[in-house]
């Protein structure tokens, strides 16, 4: 089997890369170890910045997004049983889009067999090789059998547990690694949201977030010790926590209840790898870096990588011009950089840190007030909230 770009995974990155390069007449295949079924439905991130929004209106693929998707304006902080809104509209002029992965992830893999693309399920790579030579290939096993994928270039979009990033030769990569002594439990609730707005909450319990999927369906996150088994949160102790962290002093507003659909335990880390290129092979996405969840800027990183190195790619197929290939990995980790500081930034404001005292409740709460009284405070969330548009 032959084809120009060898891409492995069809997580959010794998499949946007393979339709910008389909509309740049530059073909791929992409091999994704699990089933269709199971992409499309595994619970994971929902925030889209306004210029990821963008990118997938530019690439033609934001048709259901656009009817169905949430636009917001901004943010709540909750915090010592007070509500303070962040408005990004005005601090900003750019908004957000409330749009689950899962249903990108429907729209790529509808897009990409429309338009006959080579999306190969059950397809598991398992080795990457001759990557510091112009015909690097990827073998992997489909239907029971082995088989070789030749190629130009190899995309390992394959998340963080992925071959991708173990074929970097060791003395090239560098890893610098950050974890954390806690996770998020998240629920999908067949209930309206209680908010029209993301409400992101401080309290001495720990760390809330009510997000939401549509009028009828709440996503709700709680800060859990990092070894958490879900099975030991039962509905009630869910919904009760819950109520805990978001009550307000003065309000009569209340979290409304409903029955939980989906319940799992997201592990925290940071996590980057150096250089994001080595010969032919370029990673993008959680192949590359992990961010923990608070502000939501994996999904919208692993998107922006994509767009660069399709970018990159039309360039080396088209005029021959290899500079933005070469040029890769640095734009990429400069953006990356900032997304990691202000994950690590948003996580340590609002999370309870198990090591913590007061004095470092304290700090939190000065900051806190800080950002709610403050617009120039209130900007520098607002702008790495809803996307730099350049870095
Ligand atoms: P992935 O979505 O991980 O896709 C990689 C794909 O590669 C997978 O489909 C995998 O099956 C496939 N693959 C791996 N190895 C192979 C192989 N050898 N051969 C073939 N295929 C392979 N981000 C947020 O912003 N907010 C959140 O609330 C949030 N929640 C999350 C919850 C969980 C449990 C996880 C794991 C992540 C969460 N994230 C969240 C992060 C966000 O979902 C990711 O940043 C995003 O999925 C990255 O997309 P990706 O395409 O790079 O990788
Ligand atoms: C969602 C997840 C996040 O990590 C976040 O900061 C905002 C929203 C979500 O799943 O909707």
């Amino acid at each position: 089997m032959r084809t120009s770009v060898a891409i492995i995974g069809a997580g959010p990155a794998g499949l946007l890369l393979s339709h910008l390069l389909h509309q740049q007449g530059i073909d791929s295949v992409v091999l994704e170890r699990r089933d269709r079924a199971y992409c499309e439905q595994r619970q994971r991130a929902g925030m889209i910045e306004h210029g990821v929004v963008e990118l997938l209106r530019n690439a033609g693929v934001s048709d259901r997004m656009d009817r169905e998707g949430l636009p917001h304006d901004g943010i709540e902080l909750r915090f010592d049983g007070r509500s303070h809104r962040l408005d990004f509209r005005e601090l900003t002029g750019r908004g957000v889009m409330i749009y689950a992965q899962t249903e990108i992830v429907k729209d790529l893999i509808g897009r990409r067999l429309a338009d006959a693309g080579q999306v190969l399920f059950e397809a598991q790579a398992t080795a990457i090789e001759d990557i510091e030579t112009d015909h690097p290939r990827v073998r992997f096993t489909h239907e029971g059998t082995e088989d070789v994928l030749e190629c130009d270039v190899v995309a390992a979009c394959d998340g963080f547990h992925g071959i991708g990033r173990a074929t970097l030769p060791s003395a090239v990569a560098r890893t610098f690694e950050k974890s954390y002594p806690f996770g998020w439990l998240g629920i999908l609730a067949n209930v309206a949201p209680s908010c029209e707005e993301l409400i992101y909450a401080h309290h001495t319990n720990g760390f809330a977030l009510h997000s939401m999927r549509s009028d009828e369906v709440s996503r709700l996150y709680l800060q859990v010790p990092a070894d958490t088994d879900p099975a030991d949160w039962s509905e009630k102790q869910i919904w009760d926590e819950l109520a805990t962290r978001f009550e307000l002093h003065n309000s009569d507003w209340t979290l409304q209840r409903g029955p939980i659909t989906d319940k799992a335990v997201t592990p925290m880390r940071s996590f980057v790898t150096e250089p994001m290129r080595h010969g032919q092979l370029f990673l993008a996405g959680d192949a590359a870096h992990i961010v923990p969840p608070t502000g939501a800027k994996g999904l919208n990183l692993a998107l922006r990588d994509v767009s660069l190195l399709a970018e990159a790619l039309t360039a080396r197929y088209g005029s021959g011009d290899t500079t933005l290939l070469d040029e890769y990995s640095d734009t990429a980790l400069r953006r990356v950089w900032r997304a990691e500081h202000f994950s690590y930034w948003m996580t340590s404001l609002l999370h309870a840190h198990p090591e913590s005292d007061e004095f470092d409740r304290r700090l939190q709460l000065s900051h806190l007030n800080h950002i709610a009284d403050r617009p120039a405070a209130a900007t520098h969330l607002a702008e790495n909230y809803t996307g730099l548009p350049r870095v």
